[in-house]
């Protein structure tokens, strides 16, 4: 079944209120349902009431308190149908149904996850609880009773505030939860089980104080305390960034083992997969606080910007999920280095939005269909929908940006609102008509903009001519130019900012210009010398770009933009050209040639103390092969563009050898481990070093010497990648994975990164290594980070290993997917999107690619999730 915005239609009932009564048990839990039901104005009297279910077996059924007569209803698992309902058209509907949380395997519904009782409802999983008008359009007031053992589930947890709590016989209790605010149902949570917990409190802006509770394992409530920490940074800088605080008197997060996503924004109870909760420095990276410290902020900011305005139908999804992004990318900015940051979402952006967008799998930002909505919480939904919410703010100014989302949260509080209601707030707040800018949410790809340049001495006027083009996306032939903001600076000699006096031709405001015409030439007057443009400054459009620059003009903007991101970005342009037309030579049998130019820059910008370490290391870190792969487009050798990359490591390694050394032991001595940015920039730094050094070296014993000695999981797990990658097969490397083994055995998801780095190690031997681990005491597929771990890191992060060229990978994760799908389907169509730029490699490996693909589409009885991937990704 195919879903269709256009189809969308309010419901003819509305359920004011929702009490639930959950009777908690690990095989036959019972939930009591008591809705206030009342009919739409304007409805017919003899309109059924037609409620979603998933799995659902019915136990009981009233109106009224009157139990229902055999032909009154019609249940399925799937649907409950009423009809000759009450003709006062307000009505108390009871319902009793019976789940089995253990046998959830799906980790959607009420399942457990540890013998922890958690429930995750987002998109359609509290049809999998009791029958609802599961639809986010429909929002009801919730009062939750929950019963359970008091040895099993010492802790009872729901939305909203806690209202009664109380002894039962038989060694049970109960709690009562009210949550004042109307809610869709996918924002409905329980958790019941056996926890530890860190407190802590907020007192909001106008003085509410809130009491704040993080639930962990029991004996790692310490590695919670930075998330604590983030949580309480995230409710000041909503207060202060968009004058948004809290609304009730508690909020909880609860972290569980299990789950198919990074988190989920339940209202007053996140619900976390442990990931993105716990850290401490003998256990995670820096990346793994970045993103805690992101995730936190992301569903304590969806209180507003999600529950408070939530969507009308899924089609909407990026409303919240765009806007949340984009709010949690500012609180980072702020939180670490704006740049640098700036930086880290580019590259995301290119690895993952990028090629989802270039193939298969594209869809608009805003679907206008689909089959299974689990399958949309997509890059391009998320990311580039945060890319929209930014484009919006270059367009308008940050002043004009801020009054229209005070107009948003004023007009549509307590609404499921729509993007065309997004877009009008903007509209009515500065007077700019959007609506070709509301093509971002429309037009699915990535534009392409094509400049030329011409400067004209005599009349000192710089021109620019962008040609915007987009190539056809599943269901989209023929795409309408859109409204593009490409912010820009004009480099003088030794780097110097020319400001244009004047601008003729298309529009062009400030430091922006706004494309609009498919082809629009702009002319700056008053430009005194031959400037060096640096056009898309800070990544103002998520575009690809085709220039006429120089291989000089790139090194000079590399040396000298003013904006980080665009210095950044030329250094990448010279490196992905050098790069891809390497991975060609080599793979027609020639060998790769490097200029010595670049060795140069690379060592420069390693020892340029003037720019930030984090900084320098993002510029030091070589393209990886799914980058250099991305830029290729076509006919992709995965064995070619591994020998590319390493040929250029070599040479930059060996030619800077000294001064990396030296940088590399001036770093060493940083003191106690801090979490801060600027801590973690050194240690970026020192890391992408000792890839080069032990490259230069070729000797594991500097890898080694710094894992054995780290006092940080960053730097060991560093070590740990290149004795991996480098030196596999080494005393050095088998000594450092048995003592990794040895020392974090027990702990999980320290257990991940050893698969992790393993599912990695390049090459043909990937394959047997990978098939090995899924035999290890430790490995379950049932697990989705520790699936993610080994399955998800080898065909998404393991070019060589995965697309080999006899097909063997393809043949091993097709297989893979399908033992996973029978438990979890969204976690096997999420691992299976790894496919979707199979047309991009070469005959060979393409033809392989396709049988392994059609294999799994031939397959009886798939589940909505996979068959969903498949047939898009072979279509
Ligand atoms: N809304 C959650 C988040 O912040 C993600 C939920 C994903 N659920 C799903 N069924 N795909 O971003
Ligand atoms: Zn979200």
């Amino acid at each position: 079944k195919v879903f269709h915005l256009e189809d969308y239609k309010p419901t003819d009932f509305l359920i004011p209120e929702t009490h639930l009564d959950f009777t908690l048990d690990p095989e036959r839990t019972i939930v009591k349902s008591k809705l206030i039901v009342e009919r739409r104005a304007g409805v017919g009297a003899d309109a059924p009431l037609i409620l979603d279910g998933d799995e659902l077996k019915l136990v009981d059924i009233r109106i009224d308190g009157a139990p229902l007569g055999d032909n009154a209803y019609m249940a399925s698992p799937e649907r409950l149908e009423i009809r000759g309902l009450p003709e006062s058209g307000r009505f108390t509907l009871e319902i009793t149904t019976e789940i089995n949380p253990t046998l959830n395997r799906q980790l959607t519904g009420l399942y457990r996850s540890s013998g922890v009782y958690c429930t995750q409802c987002e998109a359609e999983g509290f049809r999998r609880i009791t029958y609802f008008l599961d639809r986010p359009d429909l929002l009801s007031v919730y009062t939750v009773r929950i019963e359970a053992a008091r040895s099993e589930a010492p802790l009872l947890l729901s939305n909203g505030n806690p209202k009664d709590k109380g002894a039962l016989t038989d060694g049970r209790h109960f709690a009562v939860w009210h949550d004042p605010h109307p809610k869709p149902a996918y924002l409905f949570a329980l958790v019941a089980g056996d926890l530890g917990v860190i407190n802590d409190s907020f007192t909001t802006a106008s003085g509410r104080h809130v009491d704040l509770g993080i639930y962990v394992e029991h004996g790692k409530e310490a590695r919670a305390l930075y998330a604590m920490d983030a949580l309480k940074r995230s409710m000041k800088w909503d207060e202060e960034a968009f004058g948004r605080e809290y609304d009730l008197d508690i909020f909880n997060v609860v972290a569980v083992s299990d789950f198919n996503m990074g988190a989920m924004e339940n209202k007053g109870l996140n619900v976390f997969n442990d990931k993105y909760v716990l850290a401490d420095p003998e256990t995670a990276t820096d990346a793994d606080y970045a993103g805690i410290e992101a995730v936190i902020a992301h569903e304590y900011f969806h209180n507003w910007t999600g529950n408070r305005i939530t969507c009308r139908d899924w089609f909407q999804l990026c409303l919240k999920e765009g806007l949340t992004v984009y709010r949690d990318h500012e609180f980072s900015a702020d939180m670490r280095s704006r740049p640098v940051k700036r930086i880290a979402e580019v590259k995301a952006l290119k690895a993952h939005q990028f090629p989802e967008d270039a193939g298969p799998l594209a869809h608009p930002v805003r679907p206008r269909q689909f089959r299974e909505i689990n399958n949309f919480y997509t890059s391009t939904v998320y990311e580039k929908g945060s890319e929209v919410v930014r484009m919006i703010r270059t367009i308008l100014g940050p002043e004009l940006f801020r009054k229209g989302m005070d107009l948003y949260f004023e007009r549509h509080d307590g609404d499921a609102a729509t993007i065309e209601d997004f877009i009008k707030v903007f509209e009515d707040a500065s007077g700019e008509d959007l609506s070709q800018f509301g093509l971002w949410y429309d037009q699915a790809g990535t534009p392409n903009l094509a400049v030329t340049y011409d400067y004209d001495q005599a009349t000192k006027t710089f021109e620019i001519e962008i040609e915007q083009s987009l190539k056809p996306t599943p269901g989209q032939a023929s795409k309408k130019p859109m409204h593009i903001p490409i912010k820009f600076g004009l480099l003088g000699a030794k780097g110097r900012e020319l400001k244009p006096r004047s601008a003729k031709g298309g529009l062009v405001d400030g430091d922006v210009i706004h494309l609009r015409k498919r082809k629009e030439r702009f002319t700056l007057s008053g430009i005194a010398e031959r400037p060096v443009p640096s056009l898309l400054r800070g990544f103002s459009a998520p575009v690809t770009m085709t220039s006429e620059l120089t291989r000089t003009d790139l090194i000079f903007l590399a040396r000298n933009d003013g904006d980080e991101v665009n210095r950044w970005q030329a250094l990448t342009e010279l490196l992905n050209s050098k790069l891809t037309s390497n991975a060609k030579r080599i793979r027609g049998g020639k060998p790769a040639t490097i200029e010595s130019s670049s060795i140069k820059l690379l060592g420069e910008i390693a020892a340029n103390v003037v720019l930030d370490e984090a900084f320098r290391a993002l510029c030091l870190s070589v393209p990886s092969e799914s980058d250099i792969a991305r830029e290729l487009g076509a006919n992709i050798d995965p064995d070619a563009i591994l020998a590319s990359r390493d040929a250029l490591i070599k040479t930059v390694a060996e030619a800077n050898e000294e001064k990396f050394t030296q940088i590399y032991e001036q770093l060493a001595d940083d003191g106690p481990f801090q979490p801060d940015a600027a801590s973690a920039g050194r240690r970026a730094l020192r890391n992408v070093l000792l890839d080069y050094l032990c490259v230069a070296e070729a000797d594991p014993k500097r890898a080694a010497a710094q894992f054995n000695g780290a006092d940080n999981m960053s730097d060991r797990a560093a070590a740990l990648h290149v004795l991996v990658q480098r030196f596999s097969g080494s005393d050095a490397t088998s000594h450092a994975l048995k003592a990794f083994e040895d020392r974090f055995g027990s702990d999980a998801l320290v257990m991940d990164k050893w698969f992790i780095v393993q599912a990695m190690q390049p090459g043909v031997g990937a394959l047997q290594r990978v098939q090995g681990l899924m035999k290890h005491k430790l490995f379950s597929l049932d697990n989705p980070n520790r699936a993610r771990a080994l399955i998800g890191a080898f065909s998404s992060g393991n070019q060589t290993g995965f697309n080999r060229a006899d097909g063997n990978g393809y043949v091993f994760f097709a297989e893979t997917i399908l033992t996973i799908e029978k438990k979890n389907p969204q976690l096997a169509a999420r691992l299976l999107t790894a496919m979707r730029s199979w047309r991009s490699f070469e005959p060979v490996r393409r033809e392989h690619a396709r049988e392994a693909l059609a294999n799994i589409a031939k397959v009886g009885g798939l589940s909505a999730d996979v068959r969903d991937i498949v047939e898009r990704t072979l279509a």
